[in-house]
């Protein structure tokens, strides 16, 4: 039997199974899925593929498996925008709000199936239009507004791969990605609204275009009234290409393994990875998990997720999730302090939302917020929650399922990856019981394992995670680069896709996840993950938010720095920190406890919401900071430096 490889300290035995009401008007409330998938997993997709997707010509093999190379759904031809869109206005439910849009400023538009289909089947004509013809990349750079998913959606309707780049994004981040692209068309808008004031994004686009020679067209969206400098010939007002636009469009019929879309992970420090993501198998994936994990009832609810289309997020449960399953959405544009910091439940409110899938950096914010901020709402619609983007620590977990879920709502967390595309270790809500902190167990047709360092299977305790069989939404490959796709995933254990992420398995088999493995800490030969440490400080009643890092040490080889924000009104006293130092002990054992607890206004975190523990480890160990561009707020690191040199160690 294999040893765990990373300690695992915390316990947690608080178990909710899936709540009573719940239950009574599940989808899915046995486990004959799962028995289904695991006595043949291909069969399982394939009848998910054919009862969720409709198919021009079905397809043939179901899988064809060359590791590291995964073909589904062989032979079967499809259209993403006529799934999404042509199916549900010919089954009658044209009338049915796919999208209520609510703009930061307070603007709203309710936007059907049939208005959706016109304007992207117009919008598809205008692409072509402008020489985008199947297989040419088109790149988007976009705020929340509905022209977003029009745009995506034209894209597929003529089989065009785009590449969404994030709006927060800089315009040396839309060079490099446009160029690895070699995306014909930018699709952008003057600007969007965020935190109160209009944010520019065209002339973001204006600096990029000096070096990205592939771009021959830009089309721009009015949005924010903002001055913006258009090129003769190059340059085009929406608006004014739309005025004129068909609203017929016939839909692409594409190859199951057409490439679909592109969306670019940001390294550390390498150059971005363009994650390339096929037609059938992905489409599948997405319109499985989000009907299945979120319990999807079109008829009656309004779901929301609270993410950016930007990130894979949006792309699989926003767009392509959602609409291929007929749902109604609610997209938000802007902040969720603006104008005040119950924004997100004023609109779960107003809107009667069901399904509220959002991250935990989010919840540890609201947290530290206060729960008096939701409290000046009725949230009694929500049926179900989700989180997405990191390990929630339980403390956040209960004030989710407190406060927000009123105790009556299951919480799905969610693990997976922009390489993934979709859900994959999650419960289903109506089956599998819940412990705070834990994404439970991998889904119908998933297969993973933890491993040891060398590979072999762990029964108990932690290590790290790998899948063991392709899924029909994983990547197909790095865009232009199949060595760098073969070494990043496939080479650590040999035969399997390894994530980089830490986990531990526990006696129930349930997996818990313990954050990117480059972050364990290595403590007097004690592996330790920031996750479990930093979720015994968020245990902590006065802390809001936590992020542990292993600074390297004489004595210890890395020694534990906590760095936490306190929660609104309390006071910091020296006492306190102690105090705070001390709970790590209590909860999870001495061998853990921080050398130094650092309370700090706020965490360097990037524009997804993910902690840098890399610039944190950085400032420690005095080292330049290197490079910060994907650094939500640059100030922040600062302000950490300075209460870092202040701070008192103890051992
Ligand atoms: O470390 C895991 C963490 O987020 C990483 C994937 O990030 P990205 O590609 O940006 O996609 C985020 C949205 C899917 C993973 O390798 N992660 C994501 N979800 C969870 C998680 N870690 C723990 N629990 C989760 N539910």
């Amino acid at each position: 039997m294999a040893e765990p490889t990373i300690e695992d300290y915390l316990v947690e035995d608080r178990i909710f199974p899936p709540p009573t009401d719940f239950v009574a008007n599940a989808l899915v409330t046995d486990r004959s899925m799962y028995h289904e998938a695991e006595a043949d997993f291909e069969a399982f997709w394939a009848r998910q593929a054919r009862e969720l997707i409709t198919w021009f010509d079905d397809f043939g093999t179901v899988l064809e498996w060359d590791l590291p190379f995964a073909k589904w759904f062989i032979g079967g031809t499809l259209n993403v925008s006529y799934n999404c869109l042509d199916r549900h206005v010919e089954a009658g439910r044209g009338d049915k709000v796919a999208y209520y849009w609510e703009g930061e400023p307070g603007d709203t538009r309710a936007i059907t199936y049939r208005e959706l289909y016109e304007e992207v089947c117009r919008f598809a004509n205008v692409l072509k239009g402008l020489g985008v013809s199947r297989g040419d990349r088109v790149a988007i750079y976009m705020p929340m507004i509905p022209e977003l998913p029009v745009a995506m959606l034209a894209c597929t309707r003529i089989g065009a791969p785009h590449s969404v780049i994030f709006g927060g994004f800089s315009p040396d981040s839309i060079v490099d990605r446009v160029n690895d692209a070699e995306a014909k068309v930018i699709i952008t808008a003057d600007g969007g609204f965020r935190r109160g004031s209009v944010s520019p994004l065209k002339p973001n686009v204006d600096v990029a275009l000096d070096q990205t020679p592939s771009v021959e067209h830009v089309v721009v969206v009015r949005r924010g009234d903002n001055d913006v400098s258009m090129a003769e010939g190059r340059d085009h007002w929406y608006h004014d290409l739309m005025a004129h636009a068909s609203t017929e469009c016939p839909p692409e019929r594409m190859d199951s393994e057409d490439l679909l879309y592109l969306l670019y992970t940001s390294g550390t420090t390498a150059k971005p990875k363009g994650i390339m993501h096929t037609t059938g198998g992905y489409l599948t994936q997405v319109a499985f998990t989000h009907k299945y994990v979120f319990d999807l009832h079109p008829d009656t609810d309004v779901y929301w997720c609270a993410a950016d289309i930007g990130w894979v997020t949006g792309h699989s449960y926003i767009v392509y999730g959602p609409l291929a399953n007929g749902a109604t959405s609610v997209i938000y544009e802007g902040t969720p302090d603006t104008p005040g910091r119950d924004r997100l439940w004023s609109i779960v409110e107003k809107y009667g939302v069901t399904q509220l899938y959002t991250a935990p950096t989010a919840i540890r914010t609201f947290m530290k917020w206060g729960h008096e901020e939701p409290q000046k709402h009725d949230l009694s619609s929500l049926r179900l929650l989700g989180t997405v983007g990191e390990p929630i620590n339980p403390e956040a977990w209960m004030w989710y399922h407190r406060y927000i879920g009123g105790e009556r709502c299951p919480i799905v967390d969610t693990w997976w990856q922009t390489e993934t595309g979709a859900q994959m270790v999650t419960s289903l809500p109506g089956v599998i019981p819940t412990k705070p902190g834990s994404a439970t167990i991998p889904l119908p047709g998933i297969f993973g394992e933890v491993v040891d360092d060398n590979g072999n299977p762990i029964e108990r305790g932690g290590g790290y995670w790998t899948l063991t069989k392709p899924w029909p939404s994983m990547l197909r490959g790095i865009w232009g680069d199949p060595e760098r796709y073969k070494q990043t995933y496939w080479s650590r254990f040999p035969g399997r896709y390894f994530a980089g992420d830490g986990a531990k398995i526990d006696e129930d088999g349930y997996i818990w996840f313990l954050g990117r493995v480059d972050d364990v800490m290595n403590v007097s030969g004690h592996r330790i993950s920031t996750t479990e440490v930093e979720s015994a400080l968020v245990d902590h009643p006065a802390v809001a938010e936590a992020a542990v890092v292993g600074a390297s040490d004489p004595v210890t080889g890395q020694a534990i720095v906590g760095y936490v924000i306190l929660k609104g009104r309390v006071e910091q006293t020296p006492e306190l920190v102690e105090e705070i130092r001390q709970h790590v002990a209590k909860k999870i054992g001495p061998t853990a406890r921080p050398k130094a607890v650092i309370p700090v206004p706020d965490l360097p975190k990037t524009r997804s919401g993910k902690i840098m523990r890399r610039l944190l480890r950085d400032v420690l160990e005095g080292r330049d900071l290197g490079d910060t561009t994907t650094l939500a707020d640059a100030g922040v690191v600062e302000e950490i430096r300075r209460r870092a040199a202040e701070s008192p160690q103890e051992d």
